[in-house]
Formats: C-alpha cells, structure tokens, sequence
C-alpha cells in the first residue's frame, strides 16, 4: 500500500535537522502529508545520529518501538548515519526496516517508498559526488531561522570520529544554488540563516571562501543575519575573520571546538592545531569583533588523558571564557584508531572529569549572560513562549531571550536584557524596529 502520511523523527546534528526537512518536503511533493505520531503515520523515517557510542543500539530499538499493539506498523526508513554505517546489514537485524536510505541518497526517498509499498527493501548507502541536492525541491516554507546545508563531509580524519566515514569527503555546493536556496528560504519568511557544514569554514568554489559568500549572502534584502557551523580552527582564514569585523549580518558569535587544552591531546587525536594556534586565532577573532561570543566542544576521557591533561582544558575554558560549550565523554567508535589506542579512562573516571568540566563551563556561561543584563540588544523572535503574550527570540550572540510582546514569529526586536540565568534571559520590549 502507498503511504498517504508520514513521519520524519531526527536526531544528532543541525544538518540532521536540515536534512530531516529536506526529506519532508520530499514527499509532501508526492503528495503526503505530515503526521504528528510516528504510530499513527503510514512511513516513519528515523534520521539517526551515530556520533556516540550505542548508536546503532538505540536505533534498533526505536525502530522495535513502532510495532503496533494490533501488531501491524508502518513502513520504516532508517535514515542518516546509523543507516550510512550499517548498510545491508540493517536489513538483517531488523526484519521491520523496510528501507535503508544513507544521508547521500536521500533524494532517492520517493522512489525507494515506492518499492517499499510493493514489498521491496531498497539499501542505498551510495555516496557519490553529483549534489543530491539538484534532486530536492523548491524550498516553500521556512523558519524564522532556517537552515541551509552549504559543506558536507570532512577530510580532518580526527582519531575518534565516525563523521568522514558516514558523511564521507568534503564537498562543497555550488555558489549558485546555494544564494538560490537562501533566496527561496528568505522568500519563505526565513529572517536568519545558518550555513551548515561538518567544516563548514572549509566551503570553497575553488576560488572563492565562506567570508565572500556571507558577504553575498548579505546582500539578500530580508535576510537579517548570518550564521555558520561547526568551524575547524585549521580552516579559519583571515578573509572570515575580517569578515565578521566589515559584515554586520555576520552575528558575532563563533562555535569553533578545540576538543582539549592538552597539546600532546590534540595530537593524539590529529587535530592539526594546537592550544597555541587555536588560541591564536581567537585573539585575531577578537580584534575583529571585539564583543564575539566564543563556543566549542571538548572531549573528556580520550585514550592516555592524564589528569594533567585534563587540567590544561581547564585553564583553556577559563582562558576562553566560553558564551557557551558542548562537552562530552569520549566513546569509542568501531573503525576509529582511537578505539583500539591503549590507556582507555575508566568510566568513573570520565564522570568526574566532565561534571567538573561543566561546571566550569556553566560558569562562564552565566557570567556571560550576565555581562549582557542592563544592555539594549536586538532580538529575533523564534517561537512562542509557554504562557499567552510571551515569545522567545535569540540575541545575536544566540542566547535565548523570553520577552512579554506582541511581536510575530520572525520580528525583529529592540529589547532591554532584565534578568539572566544560566541557559536564557528574560527581555522587556522596546519598540519594534523591523518586520
Ligand atoms: N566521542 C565523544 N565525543 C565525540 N565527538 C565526536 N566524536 C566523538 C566521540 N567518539 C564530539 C566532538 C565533536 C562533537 C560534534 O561531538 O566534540 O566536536
Ligand atoms: Fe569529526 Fe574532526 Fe571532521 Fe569534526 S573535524 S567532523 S571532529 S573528523
């Protein structure tokens, strides 16, 4: 039977996210439409992540999870990275996985549905070179903030990560189609882009780099501000950094990882920069733009961390003083040299690094948020708040504001930050100053 509802449930990473809507607009063009529980829906697609460890695990068991209690289900997808990483194999340890579909052939969804519907389970975890993206449609409805995948893929190789060999190597979209699709989104009621890329700071056209692009980008009437990640610190040209100091789209707010503070670390895990040179960069960064927001992920427990170490990410965070961060227990990942490299940290010890670890990034969070109480600021209003007359928007250095408003999603607002607490700040309007 052909499926007349569908289903896209994504996780991990933005351009999961970006990819997730891409698939959706997909197939409301075949003429499905969306449903809001996966066991009501007639496909469920599971857009899986596989960047820690028992990935594959919880895909599986989500997908145990849509088996009706009649003992029917829908037809089922396995989308994204699990998919990518497993390939045929999915088939076989789930006979309730109808289509294995990899992040670079998602554009074939459609037609593998239909095979599916007639009793076929179509595997395509091919990943050519040719843009999938020549294949999606016109880009209809968007997001105050809307997504805009621009890089794929990474050639860094770093010892513990999957990402090169589930997204494969670095490809850059064409200039052309991406000011296309950003005309489309901006069209589409779309205020702030972010450009995603796995490196997404490595983007070229062969002559061209990711400052000239937001410096076209800036000048689509509409379009409020600019934003981009993940970064790697090896790929951050002086010409981007400039940028941010001559664009004023470009939010001043950069999620750049360094991954540790330890130099013998970031070689063991092939980061190509050091403490140093990343470091470095941040200064030349704030030159630049001297109120940049500064985020990035760490990685606690990787093979051989010492306690010293560990230590020196420590004094790194404090050095940093990060608006924000993302930290992480190592895992293990099959296929990774970093999984077989000897001295693994206990768990226990993995624990105690990464509270201590976030408490010191919390920290600095909140004093960030803090620095910022008493100024005027503008505000993007990105959704509704959860009491009546109340929205919650983004400041330019992507902290959460609720504001008591009659501003619509996608105003953008003059507001006084009030209050601040660790994760968001609360706002009290001004006048409204563009729609
Ligand atoms: N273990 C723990 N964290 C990881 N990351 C990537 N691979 C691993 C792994 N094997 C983290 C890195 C990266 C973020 C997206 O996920 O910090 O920047
Ligand atoms: Fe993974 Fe390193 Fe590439 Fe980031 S730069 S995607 S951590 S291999």
């Amino acid at each position: 039977m052909t499926p007349k509802t569908f289903k896209i449930k994504s996780f991990g990473c933005q351009m999961n996210v970006y990819d997730g809507e891409r698939m959706a607009e997909m197939l409301a063009q075949q003429g499905m439409t969306p449903a809001d529980e996966a066991l009501d829906a007639d496909l469920v697609v599971l857009n899986t992540c596989h960047i820690r460890e028992k990935a594959a695990e919880k895909a599986y068991s989500d997908v145990g999870r849509l088996k009706r209690e009649d003992g029917s289900k829908p037809l089922i997808a396995l989308a994204g990275c699990v998919a990518q990483a497993e390939g045929a194999e999915a088939k076989r340890r789930s006979q309730l996985i109808d289509i294995v579909v990899g992040p670079q052939a998602y554009h074939r969804l459609p037609e593998m549905v239909a095979q599916a519907s007639r009793g076929a389970r179509p595997v395509d975890t091919d990943m050519p070179a040719a843009a999938k993206f020549d294949a999606l449609p016109a880009r209809r409805r968007a997001a105050p903030s809307a997504f805009l995948t621009v890089q794929e893929g990474c050639d860094k190789f770093c010892t513990y990560c999957v990402v090169p060999y589930t997204r494969g190597a670095e490809i850059s979209r064409p200039w052309a189609d991406i000011v296309a699709e950003a005309h489309s989104l901006v069209e589409a009621g779309a205020r702030e882009i972010v450009l995603l890329g796995q490196n997404v700071n490595a983007w070229t056209d062969g002559s061209r780099g990711l400052a000239e692009l937001a410096r076209e980008l800036a000048t689509i009437d509409g379009l409020e501000r600019i934003r981009y990640t993940t970064s790697h610190p090896a790929d951050m040209t002086d010409a981007l950094i400039a940028a941010h100091g001559e664009v004023d789209k470009l939010m001043p707010y950069l999620h750049l990882p360094v991954q540790s503070g330890s130099n013998r670390i970031l070689k063991a895990m092939n980061r190509s920069h050091t403490v140093e040179t990343y470091l470095a960069t941040l200064e030349k960064m704030r030159a630049a733009r001297s109120d940049i927001a500064l985020s990035g992920d760490f990685i606690v427990g990787f093979p051989g961390e010492t306690e010293e170490d560990f230590e020196a990410t420590l004094r790194l965070v404090d050095e940093v003083r990060y608006a924000s961060a993302y930290s992480f227990k190592y895992s293990p990942r099959p296929g990774t040299p970093a999984a077989t490299m000897e001295d693994q940290i206990a768990r226990e010890v993995m624990d105690e690094r990464l509270q201590r670890l976030q408490d010191r990034i919390n920290t600095h969070q909140l004093a960030f948020n803090r620095s910022k109480v008493g100024s005027d600021t503008q505000v993007l209003i990105e959704r509704k708040g959860r009491h009546e007359g109340q929205m919650i928007g983004k400041t330019p250095w992507l902290q959460s504001v609720h504001v008591e408003t009659s501003a619509a999603l996608g105003d953008l607002i003059d507001v006084t930050l009030v209050q601040a607490g660790p994760n968001s700040l609360t706002g009290a309007t001004l006048q409204k100053v563009a729609a």
